[in-house]
C-alpha cells in the first residue's frame, strides 16, 4: 500500500475498536505497518472475553495491509515495554506511537470512590506515560547512534480535559494531565527527533453512543459527522513525516472540523512590586477579572 506513511511502523493503543480501530485502519491504508494493541476490556475497564486487536489485524490484512496484534495492558511496564518490543521485533523499527486506550467510570465527585479515581487516572495518564517512555528510550538510543528519527507521538486528550465535564472528575483530571504530559514530552524529546502532539476528539463509539445518543446518531443520508473515521486523517498526518515542525500542539477534531486549541496564556495582570494584604489581593483579583474574558463553560454545567 502506498501513502503518506509508507515505510513507517505505527503502534496504536486501544486499537481494537472505536477511534483506535479507525486510526489503525487509516494508518494501514496510508502504507504503515501497524501494531494493533488492545487489552479487550469492557467500557468500564473490567475484563472481557474478547480479542478485538486480532479482529482489526484481520481487517487490515484483508485490505492488503500489514499488521500484528498486541494484547498487553499499556498501563503496566511490561505491557508498554512489550508493545514497543513487538514493533521492533516484528518490523525492525518504530516511527509513530498513538496513545489512545482508555475507559470511563463516570460519577459525580461526591460519589466517586478511590478505586474509580485510581482506575481512570491510571489507564489514561499512566497508560500514556509508560508507552511514551519506552518509545522515547528507543528513539533516544537511535538518535545517540546517529540515526535521528522522524518520530511522532499522538496523545489522546478530550474536551473533558480541556474544559472539564460534569460527572467526569477522574477522567477530566487524567485528560488534562495528558495535555501537560504532551507539552513536557514535546519539549524534552525534540532533541531526539520526536514530535509530540495531542488531539481532543469527538466521535460515536461505545464511550459516547449512549450518553450522547441524540448528537451521535448517524444521519439518514449525507455526511456522518460523528463517525470515528473522521478523526483519523489528522492523527495519520500528525503521525507521518509530513507533519515536520508541528509539536506541542493540541487539536480538537470532530466531523469535518479541525481546531487548534489556544491553551492557557496570561490574561490581565498587575504587579505592584510589593506584598498585598488579602483585602488588597481581592480588590486586584476582582479588577483583573473584570478585564478578563469569560471562561468557556464546563461540559454538562447548567
Ligand atoms: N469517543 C469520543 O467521543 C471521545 C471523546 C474524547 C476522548 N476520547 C478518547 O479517545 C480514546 C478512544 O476512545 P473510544 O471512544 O474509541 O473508546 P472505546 O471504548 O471504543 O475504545 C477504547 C479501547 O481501549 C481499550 N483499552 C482499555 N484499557 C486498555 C489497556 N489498559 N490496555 C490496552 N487497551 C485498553 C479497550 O479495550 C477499547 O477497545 C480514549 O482515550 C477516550 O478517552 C473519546
Amino acid at each position: 500500500m502506498t501513502g503518506i506513511c509508507e515505510g513507517r511502523v505505527v503502534a496504536v493503543t486501544g486499537a481494537g475498536r472505536g477511534l483506535g480501530r479507525a486510526h489503525a485502519l487509516a494508518f494501514a491504508a496510508e502504507g504503515a505497518r501497524v501494531v494493533v494493541n488492545d487489552l479487550g476490556v469492557g467500557l468500564d475497564g473490567t475484563p472481557a472475553a474478547d480479542s478485538p486487536a486480532a479482529h482489526v489485524v484481520e481487517e487490515i490484512r484483508a485490505r492488503g495491509g500489514e499488521a500484528v496484534a498486541h494484547g498487553g495492558d499499556i498501563a503496566t511496564t511490561e505491557g508498554a515495554a512489550s508493545l514497543i518490543r513487538t514493533a521492533l521485533e516484528t518490523y525492525g523499527s518504530l516511527d509513530t506511537l498513538v496513545n489512545n486506550a482508555g475507559f470511563l467510570r463516570d460519577r459525580m465527585l461526591v460519589n466517586l470512590d478511590e478505586e474509580e479515581w485510581d482506575a481512570v487516572v491510571r489507564v489514561h495518564l499512566k497508560g500514556h506515560f509508560l508507552p511514551l517512555k519506552h518509545a522515547a528510550a528507543h528513539w533516544r538510543a537511535e538518535a545517540k547512534a546517529g540515526r535521528v528519527p522522524a518520530a511522532r507521538i499522538v496523545n489522546t486528550s478530550s474536551g473533558a480535559g480541556l474544559l472539564g465535564a460534569v460527572g467526569q472528575g477522574n477522567y477530566s483530571a487524567a485528560k488534562a494531565g495528558v495535555v501537560a504530559l504532551t507539552l513536557v514530552a514535546a519539549a524534552e524529546l525534540a532533541r531526539y527527533g520526536v514530535q509530540v502532539n495531542a488531539i481532543a476528539p469527538a466521535a460515536r463509539t461505545r464511550m459516547t453512543e449512549q450518553t450522547f445518543a441524540a448528537s451521535m446518531a448517524p444521519p439518514q443520508a449525507g455526511f456522518d459527522a460523528m463517525a470515528p473515521e473522521n478523526v483519523s486523517p489528522l492523527v495519520v498526518w500528525l503521525g507521518s513525516a509530513e507533519s515536520a515542525g508541528v509539536t506541542g500542539r493540541v487539536f480538537e477534531t470532530e466531523g469535518g472540523r479541525i481546531t487548534v486549541m489556544d491553551g492557557w496564556r496570561r490574561g490581565p495582570s498587575a504587579d505592584r512590586g510589593a506584598r498585598r494584604t488579602p483585602q488588597e489581593a481581592g480588590e486586584t483579583a476582582r479588577k483583573l477579572l473584570g478585564e478578563a474574558g469569560e471562561p468557556l463553560p464546563v461540559y454538562g454545567a447548567s
